[in-house]
Order: C-alpha cells, then structure tokens, then sequence
C-alpha cells in the first residue's frame, strides 16, 4: 500500500481495562455497580482490577510502541474525572492519569483517539434518569468541553459516543446491559433521539470553542454489522437487509450525514405499527426544522466497529408487544458454515466487511472511514498461540484493503480490539480478544504477546498484508516475541 496517512492501532475502552474502580476519588459509575452484584457478571468477574492499566501507563505505552501502532484509541471514564459525573466535583487524580497516558502516547508519536463515552455512566447521572433524561445533554456537553480544554492540545481525535445503538437498545430496550431498563418499544428512541442531541451538541461546543485553536476532528461510532439478503434475488429481502442496516446505524448516521433526520424507513414503518396499535403518535420521536439544522453534518469522519456478518429476510412481525425488534421487521440468521467464536452471533465472514464498507460509501457519499474496532473472542485462557485470530484478522484486513484498493473507499484507518485481554461485560474475563494475553490470575497483571501480536506488528509495519518474506520476518519477530515475554513476565522493566 502506498498511503504512508493510512493510520493502524488497537483499541480498548475505560471500565474494561482500567482497574482503580475506587481509586483517588473516582465516583462509582453504573458498570461498577452492575458487576458488583452477584449473578450479573459470568464467574462473577467485575472491572474492579481489569488489566490495571491504571497503574500501568508505562508498561502500556510500551507495549502500544513495541507493536509499532500510529494509533491507540481508548475511552474516559466520566465518573473518574467528575465523580458526580458534573463539573463541581474535579478529580485532579483521574485528570493525571490521562495526562500520563497521553503524553507516554505523544512523546512516543501514538496518536490518541479518545472516546468520551463507551457506556460507563457515573452513577449519580443514572440516579436521576441517565439517558432518558434530557438534561444529561448538558451534562455531557460540560463534561465534553472539560476534557477538550484540558486535553486538546494534544488529543486531535474524538468520538463521543461508541455505539449508540448498544446504548439506546441493550440499555434500555432489551434490558441486557446497564441501566437494564426493559421497555422495548419506545424508551430505546427517546433515548437515541437525546443521545443524537447530545452528539450534536458537543460537536458544536468543538466546532465554536475549540476547532479553530485545536484543529482535531470529531465522530461518533456506530456499531455495524454487515447483513446479505437470504435472497438476493427477491427485492423484499434487499429491501429488509437495507431496512436493517437504517435501524442499526441510519437510526444515528442518517441525521448526521444526511439530513438531519430519521431514515424514512424508520420513520415509515414505526409510525404504521404506532398507528396499527392505536398510539396516539409515533413511538419514534421527532425533530424540529431547528435541530435537523442542528444535527445535520456534525461528524468530520465516519468512524465504525465491526464483527460479523448476517443473514437477512423480511418478515412479518407481531405487532405486541411493541418492540424496536419488531419494527424492523426482518428476521436474521446465520450461516452454520461461518467459523463461530466465543460471542454468541459472534462469526468470521470477512467479506461482508468489503460490502459494508462499500454500503458506506454508497449510502454516506464515501465519507473518510475508520475502522475502529474490529477481532475476534477465543474462549480460552491461554491463547498465545493464537493462530485462529491471525486468519481472522489476515481475512479481515485483506478485505478491508481490498475496499480501499479495489473499489475507492475513502478507508483512513483500522484499529484492531483489542489490545489486550480484557473485561467483555457480561461475559467477565471468559472470552479473549486480546492481542496480548493478560494474566488475570497473577495481581501483577502481566501481559504476554500473542502470536497476533507479531502479526499484526508486521502488518503495520509493511503497511498492509507483508508479501512472500512474511516467513522469514515472522522467524525473526518470534524471536522478539521471547524476548518480550521474558521482559514482561519477570516485570523486569515496570514492576
Ligand atoms: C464494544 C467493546 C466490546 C466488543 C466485543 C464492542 O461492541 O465496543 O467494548 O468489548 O464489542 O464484544
């Protein structure tokens, strides 16, 4: 590949690394709370230690440098910075913290991509009605301008919120993950529709306050999952694979790269079955002509996550209870022969990431993309020798190149997830993304590179997929590989 701005990195997020749920002064945020009640987490794992990292910005950063990434994207944790989760409560400790970490980044040519959101609301916030309560826009607004102030002259990549979707659905939808509000049908939009105010108004708060001294750019990232119609033959089963992706990611990208609103589809569908069920209205919500204008174009790039793919075909639904699943009317499936992982759903179909990534350009008008989370859960301790995530990430990559390549999508970058072994939410320590094997056992937490590790250090290092000499360079960095684990696992170097 010939673009030296192609940027590679890996990514991680607050609670699942960090550790010090206590530390300093942080405040309990809703993850803390969750996992500490018994039955909630597998194993009954918590993020109360994670990986440490927040004792271990040294070791990190030079793990981040041995595997030769431009790039590591991580997350803030709200409550660490503002207990209460408001400005009248400064905690100078958690500010330190990510001051070390981004100058270990910055003085070793890392650029930081930082996530102000990645689900890990404080407490306090979640008290007095967390994202259904419309004054959290202000709250995030506050707690956004704090941390450009404080740390924009350095951080030039932002993202306010990973995932909405996983939020607004898995929140307070389906109730699977914290605040675990179980109300399908209609929390999940009003939700969506304050967390697309709350997008838009940080973004605005950067553009009017910051840009111009700071010249960064500013995203949110959805969650995508590529889907192929059963059929490709039948239009109704394009249809409803297009259908799926407007309520996926439209429901948040379509405002923004679009017009300020809703996918029609959304629009269509939620207020026929509001009308079939005798609502007074559509469950989804609506925007003024003002916040159209308001919403529309605030993200500079179109930053994603992605890991598997499906199968679609439409479906007629039930009407009650009434339910944002339902809505879509679809119904999706897998294929048995795609290799399955540790996540359930979860399945290597790498080339559905070349039509999504194509499905991007088309629908958003080849907008710059980056890849910002993309691997594979192994439910095994001990995966260092991990030869089943190198053909993953292999066939992933070679995909994503592919798109770049061969069909001009404007791709900018690729971050694999994870960094390391980490907390996988309700799944505790039990499935593996790492790129490095963490040590939960061990309350040094020691990190150990996998053979992905190597892997993907040559592929950055060559700029994309290494040809012919692949062999003989993976010889030599197996090499480095003993030499790290001997450093890393006698804590030689950051004991
Ligand atoms: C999330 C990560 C998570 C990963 C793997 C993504 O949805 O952003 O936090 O660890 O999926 O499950």
């Amino acid at each position: 590949m010939n673009n030296n701005n192609f940027t590679w990195g890996v990514s991680s997020s607050a609670y699942q690394v960090e550790g010090g749920w206590d530390a300093d002064g942080k405040g309990p945020s809703i993850w803390d709370n969750f996992s500490h009640v018994p039955g909630n987490i597998k194993n009954g794992d918590t993020g109360d230690i994670a990986c440490d990292s927040y004792n271990k910005v040294e070791e990190d950063v030079y793990l981040l440098r041995a595997l030769g990434v431009k790039n590591y994207r991580f997350s803030l944790s709200w409550s660490r910075i503002f207990p209460s989760g408001r400005n009248n409560s400064i905690n100078s400790h958690g500010i330190d913290y990510y001051n070390r970490l981004i100058d270990g980044l910055v003085a070793n040519n890392i650029t930081p991509i930082v996530t102000l959101y990645h689900w890990d609301l404080p407490q306090a916030l979640q008290d007095i009605g967390g994202w259904e309560s419309s004054t959290l826009i202000d709250l995030f607004d506050s707690f956004a301008d704090f941390c450009f102030q404080t740390f924009g002259d350095r951080v030039k990549f932002w993202i306010t919120f990973n995932e909405p979707q996983v939020i607004a659905w898995a929140g307070y939808g389906a109730g699977t993950l914290p605040p675990n509000v179980n109300d399908p049908g209609s929390a999940p939009y009003r939700v969506a529709h304050i967390l697309l105010k709350a997008h838009a108004r940080v973004y605005h708060t950067y553009d009017d306050k910051y840009r111009a001294s700071q010249g960064g750019v500013i995203a949110l990232c959805p969650n995508i999952d590529w889907v192929e119609p059963k059929t490709p033959s039948d239009p109704r089963d394009i249809e409803a694979a297009d259908r799926y992706l407007q309520f996926l990611v439209g429901w948040f990208t379509h405002p923004i790269f679009k017009n300020g609103d809703y996918p029609e589809v959304m629009k269509w569908k939620v207020g026929n079955r509001s009308e079939l069920q005798n609502l007074p209205s559509s469950r989804l919500p609506v925007f003024t002509a003002e916040e159209r204008d308001y919403i529309r174009g605030t993200a500079d790039v179109f930053c994603f996550n992605s890991y598997t793919s499906k199968i679609v075909t439409h479906s007629t639904t039930r009407l009650r209870p009434f339910s944002y699943e339902y809505d879509q009317e679809v119904l999706t499936k897998v294929d048995s022969s795609w290799p399955s992982s540790a996540i359930t759903g979860h399945r290597a179909v790498a080339w559905g990431l070349r039509r999504l990534l194509n499905w991007i350009k088309e629908e958003y008008g080849n907008p710059p993309i980056y890849i910002i989370e993309n691997g594979v859960g192994i439910k095994t301790k001990s995966d260092v020798d991990d030869n089943t995530r190198i053909f993953y990430y292999k066939t992933y990559i070679d995909e994503a190149l592919k798109a770049y390549k061969l069909d001009g999508v404007n791709l900018r970058g690729y971050n694999a997830w994870s960094f390391m072994d980490s907390f996988e939410w309700l799944n505790g320590y039990d499935p593996r993304f790492g790129l490095h094997q963490v040590d939960f056992d061990n309350p040094n937490r020691p990190r150990t590179p996998k053979r992905s590790a190597v892997y993907y250090a040559e592929i950055i290092r060559n700029n994309g997929i290494p040809l012919a000499h692949l062999c003989v360079s993976i010889h030599a960095l197996l090499r480095t590989e003993i030499v790290f684990h001997r450093v890393l696992q006698g804590n030689m170097v950051f004991a």
